[in-house]
């Protein structure tokens, strides 16, 4: 039988303790809004609310939204009012091997004293702030910060350049940039700070007027008097006083940086009540969480939204304790996520595939070496998970026994959307199965006529949810474009899938000219601007192709100016430029995997691109239908250079 077709119920000891029980999609189906109340009333709302849902002016929404609540208290001083103080909220591994602890409490006191410097720095509610961090607990500590006096955050990976950097700064107007000197990965001490001046230099982002300053590796840093501030000084000196304030259920949370179809990326807005309630009812219901015993881990960086909704957001409002990791899964060796779940005994995981993919082809001896039998629960996000990895993971991560929950959300939705409950679903490897209660899918085709079991479609989400984006940052427009302009009423996610027969849910992936390479996602879009903002290049065209490991990699196929030819020299000079040169506009994460040159592209008699073509090319395929081409022999020429040997 292949791995596709296996079916595993829950066990009868899991199912019985298990914290989502089989009532609640009947109790969700039977009052969609009253049980989304329900869920909300589970946080500590200043000032409770009457109304659930405002969709009068949709596609904006508004939930819950004459009530008044504060995220950070909800995450913290609640936890030590409730007598969980003692309680561990963090338990910090730092690549080099240090490590730290911090109570409920603990983080209480650090986040009231960095919210009473933020404050003094002039930071007042509605400001927006922008976080470049490594994965040390101060990056939590800087967004429950920001939280808690009502300012924005937006929070910008550390794999991104200098250049995306201050696009996003001068996007969003930040006033202030909370960053670190660098953090440890890939067994070195990595630098951030250079990159923020970079960003701030020339007259950009004259929207900032203050960079705060952790010291992490502490590696040589240029100081800007006046406008860098040592957080060791801001916030260590603060006061330990800080009542949080009440802000309306609809007051932006945060702001996260995706990347969409076009060249920019798009500036996804969150509010408060929703996304806390979605955040906080997920972490609890899919990954089982007891919060009085589980040690929970999410691998993501808080650059990315699973960091939002499953580090800083989820985990803290349900009280749990987690595992926060700094560096790469190879330090020392490729064991080391392993040796950290035997060490603080985690029981719940969460990962995303490639990871799983790649620990799979390094060779099961390497966990089968440690002593994982604390897991219990087992999480996969970012893309779909292949049910031979599925079976490896369930196998050498999880004892053979621990339920998968494969999780499809997006940075829109703020939360999970599709997934199983591990107590409920007969769990099916490679399927993310079922909406959660209280969410509402269909698959259409493209004419928007629903589409039953068995046929491949678009995915919609046809019933508004609480955390979900409350537009794109100064946009309205696209915003109304990109999601709600295809299928009148409904949300389009930009994702292909397919009911089985059973009625279960298959991810087929995206639709749109979006990339998803080790579960980032990327545009085709902006590498090809960057691509011809290098004055070597003419014109580009960039195809996600299958991977094995990243899921999809990215491959580019350019044009060189004429007078730019010899300059460019060979091949191979000319790739590891341009690689470089993206890496530098945009950010390690975008440089290409493969680099072709070529003297013309496939393109329609109105000159549109034929990517279809492309990805033939890059993924080895014969090539598909070109009768559309305007001159049908490029394709030859491409494919023959290929065959000759493109470089890598
Ligand atoms: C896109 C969203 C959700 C947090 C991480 C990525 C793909 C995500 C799954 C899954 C199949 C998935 C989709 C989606 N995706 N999870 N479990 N199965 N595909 O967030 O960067 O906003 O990307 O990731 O294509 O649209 P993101």
């Amino acid at each position: 039988m292949s791995a596709e077709n296996y079916h595993f119920a829950p066990s009868e000891a899991f199912a019985r303790q298990a914290i989502a029980q089989a009532s609640l999609y009947a109790e969700a189906k039977a009052d969609r809004l009253g049980f989304w109340a329900k869920q909300a009333r589970e946080l500590y709302w200043h000032k409770p609310f009457t109304q659930t849902l405002d969709f009068s002016n949709a596609p904006f929404a508004k939930w819950f939204a004459d009530g008044k609540l504060n995220i950070s208290y909800n995450c913290l001083d609640r936890h030590v009012e409730a007598g969980n103080g003692d309680r561990t909220a963090i338990f910090f591994e730092g690549e080099p091997g240090d490590s730290k602890q911090l109570t409920y409490a603990e983080l209480t006191r650090e986040v009231k004293k960095a919210a009473n410097a933020l404050t003094a720095l002039g930071i007042k509610a509605g400001d927006r702030v922008a976080i470049y961090m490594p994965m040390i607990p101060e990056a939590v500590i800087a967004m429950q910060a920001v939280a808690r006096v009502g300012a924005v955050h937006s929070v910008i990976f550390g794999g991104f350049s200098a250049e995306s950097l201050s696009s996003r700064i001068e996007d969003a107007e930040a006033k202030l940039v909370i960053t670190a000197d660098g953090g440890y990965r890939k067994g070195k001490a990595s630098a951030l700070k250079p990159a923020v001046d970079e960003a701030l230099s020339a007259g950009k982002c004259a929207s900032v007027k203050n960079v705060l300053v952790v010291r992490r590796t502490n590696q040589d840093v240029d100081w800007v008097e006046g406008r860098d501030v040592e957080w060791r000084e801001a916030v260590g000196n603060a006061s330990e006083e800080h009542e949080a304030q009440a802000f309306d259920a609809e007051h932006p949370l945060f702001i996260l940086y995706t990347s969409g179809t076009t060249g920019k990326p798009k500036g996804i807005l969150h509010t408060s009540g929703g996304y806390l309630t979605q955040a906080a009812y997920t972490h609890k219901n899919v990954f089982d969480l007891h919060a009085e015993k589980d040690i929970y881990w999410c691998t993501a960086d808080v650059g990315w939204i699973t960091g939002h909704s499953y580090v800083v957001y989820g985990p803290l409002a349900n009280g749990a304790s987690q595992v926060i990791y700094e560096g790469t899964p190879d330090i020392p060796d490729w064991g080391r996520w392993w040796s950290i779940i035997e060490k603080y005994k985690v029981s719940i995981f969460y990962t995303a595939p490639t990871a799983i993919r790649t620990f799979m082809k390094l060779g099961s001896e390497i966990p089968d070496k440690y002593n994982l039998k604390s897991i219990r629960v087992l999480g996969s996000v970012g893309e779909p998970i292949n049910p031979e990895a599925w079976m490896w993971y369930r196998a050498h991560i999880g004892g053979g026994q621990a339920p998968i929950v494969d999780t499809w959300w997006q940075t829109e939705t703020g939360a999970i959307m599709v997934s199983p409950l591990p107590g409920v679903t007969t769990l099916k490897p490679g399927s993310a199965q079922v909406p959660l209660p209280g969410v509402s899918a269909a698959v259409l085709d493209d004419e928007g006529h629903e589409l039953g079991r068995g046929d491949p479609g678009l995915l919609v989400l046809t019933e508004p949810w609480p955390a979900m984006l409350r537009g794109i940052w100064g946009d309205p427009d696209r915003f109304k474009e990109t999601y709600w302009s295809k299928f009148e009423g409904k949300y389009f996610a930009g994702d292909g899938a397919k009911w089985d027969e059973e009625g279960d849910l298959w991810l087929l992936g995206r639709v749109d000219d979006v990339m998803n390479v080790s579960g980032h996602r990327l545009s085709t879009a902006e590498i090809e601007s960057a691509l011809v903002s290098h004055p070597f290049v003419a014109e580009a065209a960039v195809v996600g192709a299958k991977d094995e490991t990243t899921g999809q990699a990215i491959v580019a196929f350019v044009i060189l100016r004429q007078n730019q030819i010899e300059a460019a020299g060979n091949d191979a000079d000319v790739s590891k430029i341009l690689r470089e040169h993206v890496a530098k506009e945009i950010g390690p994460i975008a440089k290409p995997r493969t680099i072709i040159v070529v003297a013309e592209l496939p393109k329609t008699r109105s000159g549109k691109i034929m990517r279809r073509l492309l990805r033939d090319v890059a993924e080895d395929r014969p090539i598909g239908d070109v009768t559309t081409l305007a001159d049908t022999s490029v394709m030859d020429i491409i494919s023959g250079k290929i065959a000759g040997g493109a470089n890598d």
